[in-house]
């Protein structure tokens, strides 16, 4: 058994009772109701539930990047203590996204400028001061797994949806973070190339350790997932995942 799959494992992510509005007046809109989460090391957590139910603002309060009306978001810093990222000052929780967190956005949101290679270089350059060499042989290891050596040096223009797709994968997952979002990574491909990004989500768990959450329409995602969630109008559900 992988070692991070023992039971006694803590979670190194807690969303607890989580409450997020929209607008005022007749246009307010409950985006978030009560909802608490556990993310664990090793484990791929899948979360489906209908369009506007609330799932990217779950990911974006619980990355770091949207504050909740109330509510904590605990992380577990290096000595395992569980610190409220919604406490931290901007400048201290900026630090912590950084180094413990990749996200994969909806859409790619890669840079038309810049290469496949530049775009994972980029992370480690500015995100942990890594050299210009060790920028590149990090970015060419994760492309190299990727399938995407032939490609390292082509813009996103020059690239399909897939190849985009697996280069915003890469771009989350080259720094090694601990916590790794991903808001619908599947939805502009088709299902070869969407099991490959499972799949490589899945390995950032059980290869590596990291606590994966994947927002997905797909239920065909199901039998690659640990642990299944459903969103409805805010309010989050845990559910049983199908017998295989
Ligand atoms: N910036 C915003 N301003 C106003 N309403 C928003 C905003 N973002 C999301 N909402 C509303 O909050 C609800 C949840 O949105 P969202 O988290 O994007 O859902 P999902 O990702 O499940 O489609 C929806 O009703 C949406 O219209
Ligand atoms: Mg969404």
């Amino acid at each position: 058994m992988m070692p991070w799959a023992a039971s006694n494992v803590s979670p190194v992510l807690q969303g607890v009772n989580l409450m997020r509005t929209y607008g005022d007046g007749t246009a307010r809109r409950s985006a978030l109701q009560n909802v608490s989460v556990d993310l664990y090391p090793g484990q791929l957590v899948l979360l489906m539930g209908p369009s506007g139910s609330g799932k990217s603002t779950l990911l974006a309060a619980l990355s770091g990047l949207l504050e909740p009306d109330s509510g904590q978001v605990l992380a577990a810093d290096d000595d395992g203590r569980m610190c409220d990222v919604w406490q931290m000052s901007a400048r201290e929780r900026e630090a912590y996204r950084r180094r413990h967190t990749g996200f994969v956005f909806q859409g790619y949101n890669l840079f038309p400028a810049l290469t496949a290679r530049q775009q994972l270089e980029l992370v480690l350059k500015w995100g942990e001061n890594a050299s210009g060499g060790e920028a590149r042989r990090r970015a060419d290891e994760v492309l190299d797994k990727l399938g995407l050596s032939a490609n390292k040096n082509k813009k996103p223009a020059q690239l399909s949806g897939g190849e985009k797709q697996r280069v915003a994968i890469g771009r989350a997952l080259v720094k090694n973070p601990t916590l790794v979002f991903a808001d619908e990574p599947t939805s502009a491909l088709d299902w070869e190339n969407g099991q490959k990004v499972i799949e490589l989500l899945r390995d950032a768990a059980h290869q590596r350790g990291a606590a994966v959450l994947c927002v997905s329409h797909d239920a065909r995602l199901l039998p690659f997932v640990d642990v299944f969630y459903h969103l409805d109008d805010g309010r989050l559900e845990r559910r049983a995942l199908p017998a295989t």
